[in-house]
């Protein structure tokens, strides 16, 4: 360069001047140069914040872990504020014992860790019939991916003697909305976890503060927060949220029920159109997230033109089952116009369909389950779209 870069040749404030001591920040915050790194809403989508949701901001993260600050929130009827000494689990129905835990109780139980994705049913469901918001942290931001820490289900059904006529467990929140979900027996004694911890502090309000549900690889509305209430029986309640909400409906008129399993997905969170590229042609770095509800992704594929040709990605080797997968695709961008796409297959073999497949399966009224291809249109100035190809 003609000019000499002045933040080499000369010495800058920072380096000058002491910095802040320890203790100005006791709970520790992101950098200020962050502050665009944040959750958000879309607000017409809700009628107000109370039964409402805002995203994870995908396109700005790296790594399998979301910050726990950042985690997308879903609440139907605010955060509970609960103070945990006041706070009540009780498990009553098909058990010989029916009994009630504090706080203190749950944490004398043997405890375990695991990092594991939540997804809501909903995520994705604003583009089920075609590209509509503009950024991944509004496609696909309802999914994060914590560790938890917490004692199996199991140990609490079995410290209650649960019978072997209990088929179901119903699962109940504490909040204003009492979000209450039917749950089969075999997977509450499979992975289910009660969790007080997640990334190793405890949980954040909004994300059950102080106990919730954890349902590996199941639909994020089953994760019951600020849980107060276990119920064994012999079938399933039919509650508002697994009949009227959180089914879907199909072409002929008919709605599929009870689909807790979430499907194998991925995105490519950056570039993405709230990360675009502006760096210009050259080196450049894709990357994004794959998961599925039925374990680990075995791999996944990048195209630059729309599907027509893929590209093996490269799986970063920490991940867990059932949990978010981070992928890279290393290329050389010559300047011209790309459409990205992301397809994972996970251990069981399941592909991502794209999202024309989906719609012939299933119809064009479904909200729930979207787990169809998506393409960003990057242009030749860097700036990214949600689109669809066909
Ligand atoms: N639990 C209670 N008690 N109340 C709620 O409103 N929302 C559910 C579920 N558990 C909800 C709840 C839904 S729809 C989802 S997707 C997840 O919590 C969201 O969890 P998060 O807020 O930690 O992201
Ligand atoms: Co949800």
């Amino acid at each position: 360069a003609a000019e000499g870069d002045r933040r080499i040749t000369e010495i800058q404030d920072w380096n000058r001047y002491l910095g802040a001591g320890v203790d100005a920040a006791p709970y520790g915050l992101p950098s200020k140069f962050e502050k665009d790194v944040v959750r958000r809403d879309v607000a017409w989508l809700t009628a107000d914040a109370t039964s409402s949701v805002n995203f994870t901001p995908l396109h700005a993260l790296d790594g399998i872990i979301t910050p726990n600050g950042l985690c997308f929130e879903r609440h139907h009827g605010g955060v509970a504020e609960i103070p945990p000494e006041d706070h009540r689990l009780m498990i009553n129905g098909l058990v010989d014992r029916p009994m009630v835990f504090t706080m203190e109780d749950l944490h004398r139980f043997p405890r375990e860790n695991r990092v594991y994705f939540l997804e809501c049913a909903a995520n994705s469901g604003m583009e089920w019939r075609g590209a509509q918001l503009n950024g991944c942290q509004y496609t696909h931001g309802m999914v994060h991916c914590v560790m938890y820490t917490g004692t199996p289900l199991k140990n609490l059904l079995n410290e209650a003697g649960l019978r072997s006529s209990g088929k179901w467990l119903l699962a109940e929140g504490a909040d204003a909305s009492a979000m209450t979900r039917s749950i089969p027996i075999e997977k509450a004694l499979d992975d289910c976890l009660v969790a007080w911890k997640m990334n190793g502090e405890a949980l954040r309000p909004e994300q059950g503060y102080p106990v919730r549900l954890v349902v590996p690889g199941w639909e994020g509305n089953m994760w019951v927060k600020w849980l107060r209430r276990l119920e064994v029986g012999d079938a399933p309640w039919e509650q508002r949220e697994e009949t009227s909400k959180y089914t879907d409906l199909l072409a002929d008129g008919k709605a599929r029920k009870f689909t807790f399993q979430m499907e194998v997905k991925s995105v490519i969170t950056a570039p993405s159109p709230q990360a675009p590229v502006t760096h210009g042609k050259g080196r450049t770095v894709i990357t994004g997230l794959a998961w599925s509800g039925n374990g680990t992704i075995r791999r996944v594929d990048v195209s630059l033109d729309g599907g027509r040709n893929w590209h093996a990605a490269r799986i970063d080797p920490q991940s867990f089952s059932k949990a978010v997968h981070r992928f890279y695709y290393d290329f050389d961008w010559d300047g011209s116009e790309l459409l990205l796409q992301s397809r994972a297959m996970d251990e069981k073999g399941f592909v991502q369909p794209t999202k024309e497949a989906l719609r012939k399966a299933r119809g064009a009224n479904s909200i729930y389950h979207n787990n169809g291809i998506q393409t960003w249109h990057l242009k030749t100035d860097g700036a990214l779209e949600n689109v669809e190809v066909s």
